[in-house]
């Protein structure tokens, strides 16, 4: 018998050494488990003393370790995703931003001088003419009156807590005036989880105090974003960087600060919660933001990625996480018009910080500098090394989630597969219901769910995002032909590329201006399909029609749509309420525009 135990032992340990040579994970499990199987066996036959057991298991032990050392380092190591980008394809200013934005190891590396070039145009081309409308309404007694009663009730928030919160959210996000970290942000993120909650199906794994947990997370996520990055803070020793040690600073204070709101009573909209509910929402709420850090990124993907190849289910939060991660940067997943002006209301206030930097004789943060970024190579960096990933990522876990809940529906006729009369908000206490919750419209008088699992084509969904991706990329690449042009001609001789290169990207501008802007009157208005865009993936490239699609399939975006549509009324330049008059800051861009050229 111990001559058997023995073998047992030479075994585990050959086994392991291997293991930490070769680190063939997936066979060094399966070797595991055949190991301990035969010493249970052993055990149950008595044939193995106990010295020899415990000798066992310890080594048993040692393995396990190993793998589980092993397994953390390939987690912990974003290195196979960041060699891609050392490829010489990217530009070095574009690598120098992805890899000290998006991980948490490298650095800032320095750029060398002589690679700035002028390129100073975009942004004024761009203030000429950016409008998205306002989140919420102002005036507060619509904002609960246009939920049906059921859902108030269900969701047990008090409606005057409700309104006050708003208020007090949309006066945080105006804050700073910032360019893009304004409520329209907060609101297309918001209105983005919705969507993608609704056309993958994924609602009906979440309960409803997820669902809630997922809309809550996505309307604070930036609140009193500083419209200055967490590295601006951790150099100038802001408070918030002291406060929080330097550790995903704006995001800690995001959520933090949007809770110390709630401590007011007239604005605690989650007042009705149990306590067990409460401390759940909030878990979740503050790992979700918490985890729209960008320099948890490539982490983030890699953990995920890792989940989706095991056997074991997904896990919630991790999962919820990825979904108001991938809404936080899903304007490239948008029409072209919308991700434009995105993207430029980024740069616009990155480059504000770089004036502050210049300022404070800081160095430029990467693409902060307004004379030298390269606008377009930085997008083509971003979509194919950011957005696309996690794109895909979402659409494989969403996948792997809901795929099984669609065969288990159509099996057994489930309420989440759409039988109308079991749909009902009534239900809710039913313990099907309450993990699959179907909302309704508010028109239907509750007897049809268009959100049943019955209607989720995931294929169509990913599809269409992956073609628009592509077709934005597409997009900056026949700009970042001119952007190189710049770049790679003396500065002397510049002049004339700059100018075409100006004249290419206000053309730009102006295009969109004119297709989106331009009210009757000949202000600046944007049109219904341009703001219903703003909050819907529906959107295929060119198809300004859809947008009405948005509105009269999805009844469940109806009412941020309808709140967006009555209220046109702000620039996400600054965040401020906009009349539909020509802009000051339409004349503002302009002069800037002429001293430009005159200088
Ligand atoms: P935030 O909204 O706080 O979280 C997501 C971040 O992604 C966002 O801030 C920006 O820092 C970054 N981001 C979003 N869109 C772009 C883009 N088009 N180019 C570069 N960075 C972006
Ligand atoms: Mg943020
Ligand atoms: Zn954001």
């Amino acid at each position: 018998m111990g001559a058997r135990a023995t073998e047992t032992t030479r075994e585990l340990e050959s086994t392991s050494i291997k293991y930490q040579i070769g680190g063939h994970t997936e066979k060094m499990w399966q070797r595991l488990k055949g190991i301990l199987r035969c010493l249970v066996k052993q055990l149950e036959k008595g044939d193995i003393n106990v010295v020899d057991l415990k000798k066992n298991i310890e080594y048993a032990a040692s393995v396990l370790e190993a793998v589980y050392i092993d397994e953390t380092r390939k987690l912990l190591d974003t290195e196979d995703e960041l060699s891609d980008i050392q490829s010489d394809s990217v530009p070095l200013e574009v690598r120098d931003w992805l890899a000290s934005t998006f991980t948490r190891e490298m650095g800032i590396v320095k750029r060398r001088p002589e690679e700035k070039p002028k390129f100073r145009s975009i942004v004024h081309a761009v203030q000429a003419g950016i409008f998205v409308e306002r989140m919420y309404r102002r005036t507060s007694s619509m904002v609960g009156l246009a939920y049906p009663a059921e859902v108030i009730v269900t969701f047990k928030i008090p409606v005057p807590n409700l309104i006050s919160f708003a208020e007090a959210l949309e006066v945080g996000y105006s804050k700073y005036k910032n360019p893009y970290h304004n409520l329209i942000h907060a609101a297309d993120v918001t209105q983005t989880v919705h969507y993608i909650m609704i056309h993958t199906g994924i609602m009906h794994w979440l309960t409803e105090l997820e669902i809630l947990a997922m809309i809550f997370a996505a309307a604070v996520h930036d609140y009193e974003h500083t419209g200055t990055t967490n590295n601006f803070h951790i150099q100038t020793r802001s408070d918030v960087a002291i406060l929080y040690n330097d550790r995903s600073v704006l995001e800690n204070h995001h959520v933090s600060a949007a809770y110390r709101l709630m401590q007011e009573e007239e604005m605690n909209i989650l007042a009705n919660l149990t306590k067990d509910d409460w401390r759940e929402l909030r878990s979740l709420v503050i790992e979700m933001v918490l985890s729209t850090d960008m320099s948890g990124h490539f982490q983030q993907i890699k953990t995920m990625r890792h989940t989706l190849q095991q056997t074991e289910g997904v896990d919630k939060a991790k999962a919820m996480s990825l979904i108001l991660h991938a809404a936080d940067i899903s304007h490239p997943a948008k029409s072209w018009e919308l991700h434009y002006r995105w993207t430029m209301a980024l740069m616009e206030e990155f480059f504000r910080q770089g004036d502050k930097e210049a300022a404070l004789g800081l160095q430029f943060s990467p693409l902060c500098d307004r004379k030298s970024t390269l606008v377009a190579q930085s997008q083509i960096g971003f979509i194919d090394f950011i957005v696309e990933p996690t794109f895909s990522l979402l659409t494989d876990s969403m996948e792997k989630i809901v795929m099984p809940l669609i065969e288990e529906a159509s099996k057994s006729g489930s309420p989440a597969f759409g039988t109308p009369s079991q749909n009902s908000l009534g239900a809710v206490n039913n313990a099907e219901a309450q993990r699959r919750p179907s909302f309704k419209s508010a028109s239907d008088g509750g007897t049809h769910t268009e959100n049943s699992l019955a209607t989720v084509d995931l294929t169509s969904f990913k599809d269409n995002l992956m073609k628009i991706i592509q077709a934005n990329k597409e997009r900056w690449k026949e700009l970042a032909v001119e952007e190189e042009l710049v770049k790679n001609v003396g500065e002397q001789e510049t002049d004339q590329s700059r100018n075409s290169t100006e004249a290419q990207l206000q053309e730009e501008t102006t295009r969109i201006q004119n297709e989106s802007s331009q009210g009757g009157d000949g202000t600046a208005c944007p049109p219904r399909s341009i703001v219903l865009q703003v909050v819907s993936f529906d959107t295929p490239l060119s198809d300004e029609s859809n947008s009405e699609k948005c509105t009269n399939s999805d009844p469940n975006q109806k009412d941020l749509t309808d709140a967006q549509q009555e209220t046109q009324n702000t620039d996400p330049l600054n965040g401020e309420p906009k009349h539909c008059k020509k802009s000051e800051d339409l004349v503002k861009a302009t002069e800037q525009k002429e001293a430009l050229i005159q200088n």
